[in-house]
């Protein structure tokens, strides 16, 4: 076993694709009141993942009455046409998909650029092997455990194995980025999730769907084992 690194401690970073779009504001205020320090944008163009979701407006929008840490996942193509536009709009960390940019490398040294913190994500099936040369510019790694698009859907049990592999890089190469999962994730899996490496979870069904908020977040916590 190759533990996450003392560095980052676990925390749930909830994915708002599951909350009252209808109430935004009011779910980002009770999400700070519950106790939670991250919040997961899901931004989808209908072209890299079939849904369509928000864009810079929304965030900034909300940027003004939150401190929460924004932590929004791009799953567009082309992210390159739109980091500077997401970071205006206040997001914390930008993190963009591999299997989106043509041009890995800069992308992220665009994200650096901007001030902001830069995450490499990885569909499912994406073999770690993309990660070897950028991992040092990486502050976090998102490994997907289901098929981006859609909330909902179910764990793929091989993310542990690959969570393992991806401590592994981590410790050869001495760099010790976040590690997030994101997909499927519940309090059943939290506690296996954070033994296999991850230090950062996503939940966006398992959480919104069970209020009241803070006595979710504490559930997760004692899954994680924090
Ligand atoms: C899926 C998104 C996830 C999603 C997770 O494409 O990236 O963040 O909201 O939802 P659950 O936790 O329901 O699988
Ligand atoms: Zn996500």
């Amino acid at each position: 076993m190759t533990p996450a690194s003392p560095l980052h401690p676990p925390l749930l970073s909830p994915s708002l694709l599951s909350c009252d779009f209808g109430r935004l504001r009011e779910e980002l205020e009770a999400l700070e009141a519950a106790g939670l320090s991250w919040v997961h944008w899901d931004v989808m163009d209908g072209r890299f993942v079939p849904n369509i979701t928000l864009g810079p407006p929304l965030i900034k929008a909300c940027r003004k009455g939150s401190s929460l840490f924004f932590d929004v996942h791009l799953m567009i193509v082309e992210p390159e046409r739109y980091v500077e536009d997401f970071a205006a709009a206040g997001a914390d960390l930008i993190g963009v998909h591999a299997e989106a940019c043509t041009h890995l490398e800069r992308v992220l040294a665009q994200i650096k650029a901007t001030g902001k913190q830069a995450a490499v994500s990885l569909n499912p099936h994406t073999p770690l092997q993309v990660l070897e040369y950028v991992l040092p510019q990486c502050d976090m790694v998102l490994l997907m455990s289901v098929n981006p698009g859609f909330g909902g859907q179910q764990f793929l049990d091989f993310t542990y194995r690959k969570l393992y592999e991806l401590r592994v890089m981590c410790r050869r190469q001495g760099c010790w980025p976040r590690v997030q999962v994101d997909g499927g994730v519940t309090p059943d899996n939290a506690g296996a999730l954070i033994a296999a490496g991850a230090d950062v979870l996503v939940s966006g069904s398992a959480f919104f769907g069970f209020p009241p908020y803070y006595e979710r977040h504490q559930t997760f916590v004692r899954a994680m084992g924090v």
